[in-house]
């Protein structure tokens, strides 16, 4: 009756008491999605998501551990135990959350759209590229690919493993449009789009990403939103949201 259940409630431990036991925070992302996770030149792991998870670390005494992991088996490996969270520019779908949790979300985001320069002027939202002789691409397993699926079902889908090679496609001329969250869009217009592609920078989707644990663990969600609530008003986390997403 209820004293067997209190027992199990005491049983049962958070993914805190094991991060605090082994002195290790081990953070799942997938390195590859500027400006979020990605290499710098000398193989270290850099971007929005990483401050985020080194003030995390910091915050709870342990050790940053980095675990660069492919996007399509991201969540099997949360729930496998390979890792203890992801911080990977994760949208937060229903579809998602039926297998993991989210923390509050941490940033608000959407899908745009940069177009071939060809196009430029013709084209002016995502309605306009709803026909069969628009190449559109996106990345694999992202709610980019899903955005291009609902609101642009007519339009010829072609999906890339990389965010980099979906976008090439469209800046080379070999897709007419590239799908995929805003502050992404905003890094490789800057640093690859002049004279290329057009930015369609108003976002057709709404989409929060947020920090994602096993479910059943609400300690730990506990502590990840009152962490965020204090990085967001004490100015870190203003700080790395200037140095990696303001333009
Ligand atoms: N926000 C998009 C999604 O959740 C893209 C995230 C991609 N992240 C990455 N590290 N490649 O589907």
């Amino acid at each position: 009756g209820v004293a067997w259940g209190a027992d199990i409630e005491l049983a049962k431990k958070s993914t805190i008491e094991d991060i605090l036991k082994r002195g290790e925070l081990r953070v799942g992302f997938e390195a590859g999605y500027m400006p979020f996770e990605m290499t710098d030149k000398k193989g270290n792991f850099v971007g929005f998501d990483v401050d985020m998870a080194k003030e995390m670390a910091k915050a709870m005494g342990v050790k940053f551990v980095p675990i660069n992991t492919a996007w399509d088996g991201i969540i099997p490996s949360l729930i496998t135990g390979k890792f203890d969270i992801i911080m990977s520019g994760m949208t937060v779908t229903q579809e998602r959350n039926l297998k993991i949790n989210f923390a509050d979300p941490y940033i608000i985001m959407g899908q745009t759209i940069l177009l071939n320069k060809k196009h430029e002027g013709a084209v002016k939202s995502y309605k306009d590229l709803n026909d069969p002789k628009f190449i559109v691409t996106s990345k694999l397993g992202t709610t980019g690919e899903q955005a291009v699926k609902r609101h642009i079902p007519k339009c010829t889908y072609k999906s890339f493993e990389t965010e980099t090679e979906a976008f090439l496609e469209v800046a080379n001329g070999k897709a007419d449009a590239y799908v995929y969250d805003q502050a992404n869009c905003v890094v490789l217009m800057a640093q690859q789009g002049e004279g290329k592609v057009v930015f369609l920078d108003k976002p057709f989707t709404y989409e929060p990403l947020a920090w994602a644990v096993r479910k059943g663990d609400p300690d730990f969600l506990n502590w990840l939103d009152n962490f965020l609530r204090q990085m967001k008003n004490d100015g870190r986390y203003e700080r790395i949201y200037n140095k990696w997403i303001k333009s």
